[in-house]
Parts: C-alpha cells; structure tokens; sequence
C-alpha cells in the first residue's frame, strides 16, 4: 500500500465505513433526549385515579409555571404536537371571523395563522424579512393603523426555526403598548423555551405555548399553553371551543385525569418530571440559557469562521437577533444537500434541512436541549470534515473557533 492510498485515504467502493458507534441528531428538534427521561418512561402502566401518577401530574403542573415565569397564567398540558396549542390558543379565545395579525420572520408564525385561518378566523400576515426579526416599529404602525381594533391577537413566534432568528418579545410587546392597542399577545415559544430567557409575566406576554421535544428534553407529544388573565377573559366570548381543547373543561376538574380531558399522558408526565428536576439540578433556567448562549456562540464561531464571499454565512445579519437554540447556515454555491448526506452517511450525524425558501440553500444546526461541548464540537468537527470532503471553500477552521470559545468559558 503506498502512502497516498493509505487507510485515511477516500475509498468509494466502502462507503460509510466510519459511521459506527452513536448517531448524532443535531436537527433543530427533536433533539437529544436525556437516557434518564428516557428510563424514567420506561415504567408499567399506573393506576390512572390514584397514587403516584396523581402526585407526578399534580408536581408537573405545580412546577409549570415557573417554566414560563410567570405567576398568574392558568397552565394546560394536551396530548399533542406544537400544533395543538396553537390550536388551543385560536379556539379558546377567538370567534369566527375575529382578526388576527401573524408576524412574519419565517415559517412558523404564518403556519400559525394559516391554522387559526382554518378555523374560522381573518388572519393578515404583517410582512417581515427572513433574515431579521420582525421590525417593532412596522407592529406599531400597523397597530396604530388599527382605529377600530379589529386586531383582535399579535401572533408570534419568540425563535423561529426556520431562519433561527430570535424575536425581541419584550420590544413587540412596547409597540403593542406604545400604539394603545388591546390586542391579545400570543407567543410561540415552541423552539425556545428552555433555550432562551423568557419572563412571561415581566415581557406582558398574554399567552404562550410551548412543546415538549426540543428545549424541554422529552420526546414529541406533550403541548404547553400558559394563558394569562387577560386570555383567560377572552374565552368568554369566544366561539370557536371544541370540546377536547376547550379551557372550561380542564380548569374545572374534579379529578386529575381530566385536566387531560381524559385519560393522562402518562408516559410523558414521568418524562416532563425527569426533565423538570434535570433542569433544576444544572441550576435551573439561568444555568441553563446560559449554557444555551456559550454553546451557541461556539456555533455562530465555527460558521463565521467557514465563511467565505459566496459561500457558508450566517442567515441571520443582526448579531442580537440569533437564536441560542438553532443556527439556520446558508451555503452559497455549496450543496447544502450533499453536506448533510455526506455527513449523514459517511459519519452518522443527522442535521436539519433548510426549510421553505431555504430549501437547497441552507442547513440548520439544532443545539437546544440536552447538549454540552464533546456533542457540539463532535458535529461542527463533523460538519467541517464534510465541507473538506466537498473541497468547499472556507475562510478558516471553525472548529478552532468554537472550541476557543468553549475553551474560554470553562472555569479555571
Ligand atoms: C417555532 C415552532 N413553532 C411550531 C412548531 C410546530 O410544532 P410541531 O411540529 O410539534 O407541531 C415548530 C416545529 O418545529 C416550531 O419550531
């Protein structure tokens, strides 16, 4: 064997020869799962009326709360996706043909507003960019515009994991305020709760909703909704309820099952207290978005570092406006598709695709969750062997990058 054919030498008649030992998720949701979340669902069946599944289910919703910050918003747990509280949000608050404004700054608000449009309701989508945040001047405006406040909800998404922008929730809800306006404020914290500070009751956030497989660390299947007085009140004359989502039925319990309108998530609930108490243990939500923000900006490092005119860039331009829990990465004249098929195949680690108009243009770094530094430099150093194997252009090691980051936060 010559030197030029030697073991680390490409071999395309074995292809996947290195892909052995643990798959890496690093999509932007579900992400890892913890393997005590996993064991603590690993239990037979309980009795459904009492005993120890009534006590979990009263400490989760006990704990709930604090997960939102906040101290005066009624909190539901569904047996859903994040679809469902989107769903619970719309059909417990709003009455057909009730206006509400989606704001655009990619995907996942608008697929909100096209739900709530499927139930009954007159959404206008406020125009935003893909690369920024939604702009709280054009809300003012728009609001400000709104004489007969016919405005009825602001939908929004806090991080939306699509571009990977992060929202400034607290700066939206001034120019909520600042334009006089009543209008409900929804936020979908479904990529970044347990990821990026949220304070529900110091931001005003009228409502939030939430799910259980990304920043939570619990597999799909459990869907958040935190409704402040405010919403609260708007359920009175709403009339769009049905009858498994509707609030009444889940606030006015004789027995725990059917805050579930039926019987419990059983599994799940084992799960949301594992993760609660794995939460609590790092030191609860600062040590946790903290953690979030070193992380993330080892990522942002390693991309900015690959950067190159034309090639790998960051999608989202405003620094202040990046998410701590997802990093959507453009690639130019590099195959996003291929990076990820290769790095998929050949080294067993899964990243996101670009979503939408991001499709074939982007890839999507998932880092929200249950994650530290060997998972993290792992897939970048993997992302990075993938760029070498496509000869793609790079403006340096972003390796190097983010492990100088990380290098630099540990405490010595
Ligand atoms: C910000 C955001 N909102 C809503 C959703 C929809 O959640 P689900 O797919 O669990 O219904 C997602 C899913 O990725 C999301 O990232």
């Amino acid at each position: 064997m010559s030197a030029d054919s030697g073991p680390s030498s490409a071999d395309a008649s074995r292809p996947g020869r290195l892909r052995h030992g643990r798959q890496t998720l690093a999509i932007p949701g579900p992400s890892v799962m913890p393997d005590r979340v996993l064991a603590a669902m690993a239990t037979a069946m309980p009795n459904i009326y009492e005993g120890e599944l009534v006590e979990i289910s009263d400490e989760v919703f006990e704990r709930l709360p604090a997960l939102a910050r906040t101290t005066t918003a009624e909190s539901f747990v569904i047996m859903s996706n994040g679809h469902g509280p989107w769903q619970m949000a719309v059909c417990n608050t709003m009455s057909r043909g009730d206006k509400v404004l989606a704001l655009e700054s990619g995907h996942f608000a608008i697929a909100w507003g096209e739900m709530a449009e499927m139930s009954g309701v007159d959404v206008e989508i406020l125009d935003g960019s893909l690369r920024d945040p939604v702009d709280p001047e054009a809300l003012k405006s728009r609001l400000l515009a709104d004489t007969n406040h016919e405005i009825k909800a602001v939908l929004c998404v806090q991080t939306d994991t699509g571009t990977s922008v992060r929202n400034d929730v607290p700066a939206l809800r001034k120019a909520i305020d600042d334009a006089g306006h009543p209008a409900l404020f929804m936020v979908d914290c479904i990529a970044s709760l347990g990821c990026e500070p949220f304070e529900m009751d110091a931001w005003g956030v009228d409502l939030m909703v939430s799910a259980s497989q990304k920043g939570l660390m619990v597999p799909p299947g459990l869907g958040f909704l935190w409704a402040s007085p405010k919403a609260m009140a708007a359920y009175e004359s709403a009339d769009l309820k049905v009858g498994y989502l509707d609030w009444d039925q889940r606030t006015n319990v004789n027995a725990h099952y059917e805050l579930y309108s039926g019987t419990p998530p059983i599994s799940h609930l084992y799960a949301m207290r594992e993760a609660m108490n794995i939460i609590d243990e790092e030191g609860g939500l600062e040590a946790v978005w903290e953690r979030h923000a070193i992380l993330a900006s080892a990522v942002r490092a390693a991309v900015e570092t690959w950067a190159t005119p034309g090639g790998i860039e960051l999608n989202i331009t405003n620094p202040a406006a990046r998410s701590d829990a997802v990093t959507t990465v453009l690639t130019g004249s590099i195959d996003p598709d291929r990076l990820r098929d290769i790095c998929e195949q050949e080294a067993a680690l899964t990243l996101g695709l670009g979503i939408g108009s991001f499709d074939g243009r982007a890839f999507r770094i998932g880092h929200m969750g249950h994650l530290n530094p060997p998972m993290l430099l792992g897939a970048l150093a993997t992302i990075e062997a993938g760029l070498i194997a496509l000869d793609a252009p790079m403006g340096g090691s972003g390796v190097a990058a983010a492990a100088g980051v990380i290098g630099r936060s540990f405490a010595i």
